[in-house]
């Protein structure tokens, strides 16, 4: 992967034009597929059908974000409907080593995402066996929240232990990122932003994409 990769959240879109939102942003890395189940989370977002539906219309890479109880449950199912990656919440998994091996045996990208209240060391067991460790810079549940100040720390420190372990695990956020804080995040050390409201709310979706790489880069 490239050093900066953006990963607009659909939750973000119009559902009622869900194609013409997704057409807009293929110039991303990544389509992050925001998944809730009423459990985990206090929403309810969409499901496997839709992401059967948009497979058939886009190649775009699906970044499937798993907000939900018993994610073992339905791996297959989403790798199955056509996710790139599967991301699990490590607080919903008695056993994310197994999990991570489900999701690999099923030829996916692993990833394991982890709460803002919960201590970041809760993921460092997984560095170098998921190919994302998606950090929640807001609490998940809900697009257009801002980014939480901890989260810088939060990110250093993962930082600092995946390049300790010489892994190449690609640190993601998600949440409240925008033109504004993304140069800020970089420096603390993530390389995937997944931006719903940013991307979504803009006239210009593509040219917000462009933007937030942009700014990224500034010195
Ligand atoms: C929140 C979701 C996020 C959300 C981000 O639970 O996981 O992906 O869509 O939305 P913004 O970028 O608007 O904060
Ligand atoms: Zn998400």
């Amino acid at each position: 992967m490239k050093d900066i990769g953006i990963a607009p959240s659909i939750l973000a879109a119009d559902f009622g034009y869900l194609m013409r939102d997704i057409k807009a942003v293929e110039n991303a890395d990544y389509l992050h597929i925001d998944v809730m189940d009423g459990h985990y989370v206090n929403n309810i977002s969409f499901g496997i059908p839709v992401i059967q539906s948009i497979r058939k219309y886009t190649d775009m890479k699906f970044f499937t974000h798993l907000m939900i109880t018993e994610p073992e449950k339905y791996v297959k199912a989403f790798a199955d409907a056509g996710s790139d990656n599967i991301t699990f919440h490590v607080e919903c998994s008695d056993d994310p080593d197994s999990l991570i091996d489900q999701i690999k045996a099923l030829g996916k990208s692993a990833g394991i995402s982890v709460h803002p209240d919960t201590p970041i060391e809760k993921v460092f067991p997984y560095i170098g066996k998921v190919d994302i460790i998606l950090v929640m810079t807001v609490y998940p549940g809900f697009g257009g929240q801002g980014y939480l100040p901890s989260s810088d720390e939060r990110i250093r420190k993962l930082r600092a232990a995946i390049d300790e372990a010489g892994s190449d695990t690609v640190i993601s956020v998600d949440g409240g990122v925008t033109r504004a804080n993304i140069k800020q995040i970089y420096d603390a050390g993530a390389r995937l932003f997944v931006a719903g409201s940013t991307v979504f709310n803009d006239e210009d979706p593509a040219k917000a994409i462009e933007d937030l790489i942009k700014c990224c880069t500034l010195s």
